[in-house]
C-alpha cells in the first residue's frame, strides 16, 4: 500500500489529484499513473520509457549509478566469480538458489530436453547456407511453437513449467545448429553427460572426426559470460516478450519476438558491432580519430559497448568480464592480440576524455565480451546468437513472473496523436 503521494495539479480546470507512491524493496519508488487518464482526461507521453516502470518484478535490480547488478538479491560478481549458469539460471526462474538435490533434479530435467524434434532439422535446410545465424534463430525458436502442442496451453502451470525448461534446454542446441549449418559443418546432437555450457561448447565444436575436449579455461569463461547475460531487467527485448507474452502467445512465440528485439546494434547486437568497430579500427595509433567520430554529433559513428541507458558507471558485467578476456586470450596464447590491445587503450583514452566523463559513458557488458567470444572461435556473426542463449534464461523468468500474476491485461501503450484532424475522403478524379 502506498504511504505517501504525489500531489498534481491540473492548471487548466484547477483539479487535484493525490497519485500514490509505491516504493519497491530497492531503488527509486514508482508514481502509480493507472487512474491518470480517468482522473485528467491525459495519458502521459515517456518515449524510451526515460521515467516509466512497466510492471513489478521481483528478479533483478540494477542501481545505474553505483554499478550494482542484483539477481535474486544476490551481487553479479559473487554469482560469476563462484556459480554456474543452471544455478543462476534455476534462481532466476525459481527465486532460490537450489539445494544440491534441488540442483541435481534441475540439472537431470534440463538435460532430458536438449534434443530438438528431428523434423526441426528441415527447418535449417530451408534458410540459405550464408543466412544469418540471428535470422535462422528468431525463426527455428519460434516454429517449436508448432512442435510442442502438449505444453502450449499457458493457463496451466505445469505447461508454462515445461514450456520454460524446454526453451532452456533447447536454444543452446538451436543456436549451435544454426553455426554448424552456416559452416557447412554437420549437426551435433547433445551429450547429456557434460554440463550445460560444456555441451553447448561441445555441440559448437565437435565434428565427427575427432574427439573434442572441452577446455576448463574456456568454459568457465563462457559460464561468466552467459551467467552475466541471464537477465538484466526491463530491457527491450524482455519488455518485448512481456509486451508478446501479455496477449497471450505462447512462449515460443514471445521468446522469439525478444530475440528479434535483441538482434539490433543498440542491444544485443552491440557485441557484433564491438568487435567489427576494433577491427575496423585495427591500431592504437587510429583511436583519437574514432574518438573524435564518436564524439561528432553530426558523424553516426557511436563508439560501440560503451554507454548504456540504465548504467551512469562502469557497468559491474563489463568489469568482470574485462578480466576473463585476458583470461581467455592468455588460455589460447594470445595475450598480445591487437584488438585486445586496441580495446584496453580506447577505454584508456575514452575513460579520461571530457565527452566521455560528462556523458558518464562507461563500457557496458558488450566491449569485452566479444573479444572473449572472438578468442574462443566464435565467429562474430554469432556473438549475438549466445547473447539470446544467455538470455533465454531471463526472458523466460520475466515470462513466468508476468504469467504468475493475478492482476494481468495486455500491454496497450497509447500515444499523441499528430496527424492530420478528420478530414473527408477525396475521390480520385478530384485529387
Ligand atoms: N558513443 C558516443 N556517444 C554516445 C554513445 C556512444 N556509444 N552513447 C551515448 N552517447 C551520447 C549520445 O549521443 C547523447 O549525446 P547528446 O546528449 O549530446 O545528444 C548522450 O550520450 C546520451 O545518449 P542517449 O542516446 O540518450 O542514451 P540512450 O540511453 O538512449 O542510449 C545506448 C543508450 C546503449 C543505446 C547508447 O549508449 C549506445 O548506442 N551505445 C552504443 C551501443 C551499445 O554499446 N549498446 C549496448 C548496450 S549494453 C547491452 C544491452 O543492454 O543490450
Amino acid at each position: 500500500m502506498a504511504s505517501n503521494s504525489l500531489t498534481i495539479r491540473d492548471n487548466r480546470t484547477g483539479k487535484e489529484v493525490e497519485l500514490p507512491i509505491i516504493e519497491g524493496s530497492e531503488g527509486p519508488g514508482v508514481v502509480d499513473i493507472s487512474n491518470f487518464n480517468k482522473d485528467f482526461k491525459l495519458f502521459t507521453l515517456d518515449p524510451g520509457f526515460r521515467s516509466t516502470a512497466s510492471c513489478r518484478s521481483a528478479i533483478t535490480f540494477i542501481d545505474g549509478d553505483a554499478g550494482v547488478l542484483l539477481y535474486r538479491g544476490y551481487p553479479i560478481e559473487q554469482l560469476a566469480e563462484q556459480s554456474s549458469f543452471l544455478e543462476v539460471s534455476h534462481l532466476l526462474m525459481y527465486g532460490e538458489l537450489p539445494s544440491p538435490n534441488q540442483c541435481g533434479h534441475y540439472r537431470a530435467l534440463v538435460s532430458n530436453h536438449t534434443m530438438v524434434h528431428e523434423q526441426l532439422l528441415n527447418f535449417y535446410r530451408g534458410f540459405r547456407r550464408d543466412a544469418h545465424p540471428m535470422a535462422i534463430t528468431v525463426g527455428v525458436v519460434g516454429a517449436l511453437s508448432s512442435f510442442y502442442h502438449d505444453s502450449l496451453d499457458i493457463n496451466n502451470p505445469r505447461h508454462r513449467d515445461i514450456s520454460a525448461i524446454r526453451l532452456v534446454a533447447k536454444v543452446p542446441t538451436i543456436a549451435a545448429l544454426a553455426y554448424k549449418y552456416s559452416v557447412g559443418q554437420p549437426f551435433v546432437y547433445p551429450q547429456n553427460k557434460l554440463g550445460y555450457v560444456e555441451n553447448f561448447m561441445h555441440m559448437l565444436f565437435a565434428v565427427p572426426c575427432e574427439e573434442y575436449e572441452v577446455s576448463p579455461v574456456r568454459a568457465r569463461a563462457l559460464e561468466q559470460v552467459m551467467i552475466l547475460h541471464a537477465d538484466h531487467e526491463q530491457n527491450a527485448s524482455t519488455s518485448t516478450v512481456r509486451l508478446a507474452g501479455s496477449s497471450g502467445a505462447n512462449p515460443f512465440a514471445a521468446v522469439s519476438a525478444g530475440i528479434g528485439a535483441l538482434w539490433g546494434p543498440a542491444h544485443g547486437g552491440a557485441n557484433e558491432a564491438v568487435l567489427k568497430m576494433l577491427t575496423q579500427i585495427g591500431d592504437v595509433s587510429r583511436i583519437p580519430d574514432y574518438i573524435r567520430r564518436a564524439k561528432d554529433h553530426d558523424d553516426p559513428f557511436r563508439l560501440m559497448g560503451f554507454g548504456h541507458r540504465v548504467y551512469k558507471n562502469y557497468d559491474p558485467r563489463a568489469r568482470i568480464l574485462r578480466k576473463a578476456a585476458y583470461d581467455v586470450l592468455r588460455d589460447a596464447g594470445r595475450e598480445d592480440d591487437p584488438l585486445f590491445k586496441v580495446a584496453l587503450e580506447l577505454e584508456r583514452i575514452a575513460l579520461e576524455d571530457d565527452y566521455f566523463i560528462q556523458k558518464k559513458l562507461y563500457p557496458n557488458v558488450d566491449f569485452y565480451s566479444g573479444l572473449i567470444l572472438s578468442a574462443m572461435g566464435i565467429p562474430t556473426n554469432m556473438f549475438t546468437v549466445m547473447f539470446a542463449v544467455s538470455r533465454t534464461v531471463g526472458w523466460i523468468s520475466q515470462w513466468l513472473e508476468m504469467m504468475n500474476e493475478e492482476d494481468q491485461s495486455i500491454g496497450r501503450p497509447r500515444q499523441l496523436y499528430t496527424g492530420h484532424a478528420r478530414r473527408d475522403y477525396v475521390p480520385m478524379k478530384d485529387r
